[in-house]
């Protein structure tokens, strides 16, 4: 309260708020667009001043707003890298002014560890393993049958897609009902999960028995290329997505979607609350992950209702 009563009556006193330039991937999914929200609401709540970039989807333009974050001299730059490689160059520019790097949702491959100060996000590689463990328990119930999958990655190049694939490939391996048909990337949007599945059915048509999307709005763009192909998403094609979306809670309730994986992009607050403590000389964990649970189609009419995104 005293300093509070000091900065009103001499302004120089007040705390001066933290300033973070903010540079996030696009709008390409449901979940982007949750994640956009949680970082403004929480910057709001925090008293931090956001300067916020929408890079979408180009590693050049996040390359540009970095640049400008570092000219504006920020007190921390966050980050949600759109591909995991190419950092270095302008991320040891960054650690030359002095300016603290958070890296949000997607994980960057550089040599040298201290050139960000933390990752605050899910992790990809076991909501891979999530997914092949659900289908693996799937496939069980039914002994004997072969299942051939078609797979919608993520953008090339991305931590969330190299990573999914990674789980999902180590606890599918080994299954012999498990047979992998196709695999292309469909960037992570509707539009594109729409076209590639369409290509997929064009090819491989009736053999086709499971899809297994990076994400729900792969999947959802997916679902109405299986109905115009006249088939039964949920039931003729097995269908295994990964965030937890809302869209997603829709297909499953309406029997379209058979599970979803969930990847939590709720991360504003915590991410405040990190450059708080790291603009105050705090030491922080190198890795914070957050937490995650699996929804089968038979809970998401009772989860609907506590859904965030
Ligand atoms: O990096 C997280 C992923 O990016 C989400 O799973 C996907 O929906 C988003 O585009």
């Amino acid at each position: 309260a005293a300093l509070a009563l000091a900065g009103a009556a001499f302004p120089a006193m007040a705390a001066k708020p933290l300033v973070m330039g903010f540079s996030q991937v696009g709008a390409e999914s449901e979940w982007r667009t949750a994640n956009t929200v949680s970082v403004k609401d929480a910057a709001k709540k925090a008293g931090v001043n956001l300067k916020f970039a929408d890079a979408q989807q180009r590693q050049e333009n996040q390359v540009k707003a970095i640049r400008s974050f570092i000219a504006q001299k920020v007190d921390v730059i966050a980050f949600s890298p759109v591909v995991e490689s190419g950092w270095d160059t302008v991320l040891r520019e960054a650690k030359a002014a002095n300016i603290p790097v958070i890296l949000t949702d997607r994980d960057v491959n550089v040599a040298d560890k201290s050139l960000y100060v933390t990752l605050i996000g899910s992790d990809f590689v076991e909501e891979g393993r999530r997914a092949g463990r659900w289908l693996n328990e799937y496939a069980k119930k039914q002994p004997g049958k072969t299942f051939n999958i078609v797979e919608l990655q993520g953008t090339v190049g991305s931590a969330p897609a190299i990573d999914r694939k990674t789980g999902f490939d180590e606890v599918t391996k080994g299954n012999a009902q498990l047979k992998l048909l196709r695999t292309q990337t469909a960037e992570f949007t509707r539009a594109k999960g729409k076209e590639v599945m369409e290509a997929f059915l064009k090819a491989h048509g009736k053999n086709i028995n499971v899809l297994y999307a990076h994400n729900d709005d792969m999947a959802i763009g997916a679902i109405q290329a299986i109905e115009e192909a006249g088939l039964k998403p949920g039931k003729d094609i097995v269908i295994v997505s990964v965030d937890g979306v809302r869209g997603a809670f829709e297909a499953m309730i309406q029997g379209k979607l058979n599970v979803t994986v969930e990847c939590n992009p709720l991360l504003g607050p915590l991410l405040m609350q990190t450059a708080k403590d790291v603009k105050a000389g705090k030491q922080v964990p190198k890795r914070l992950v957050v937490e995650e649970r699996v929804f089968p189609a038979e809970v998401a009419l009772k989860e609907f209702p506590n859904r965030k995104y």
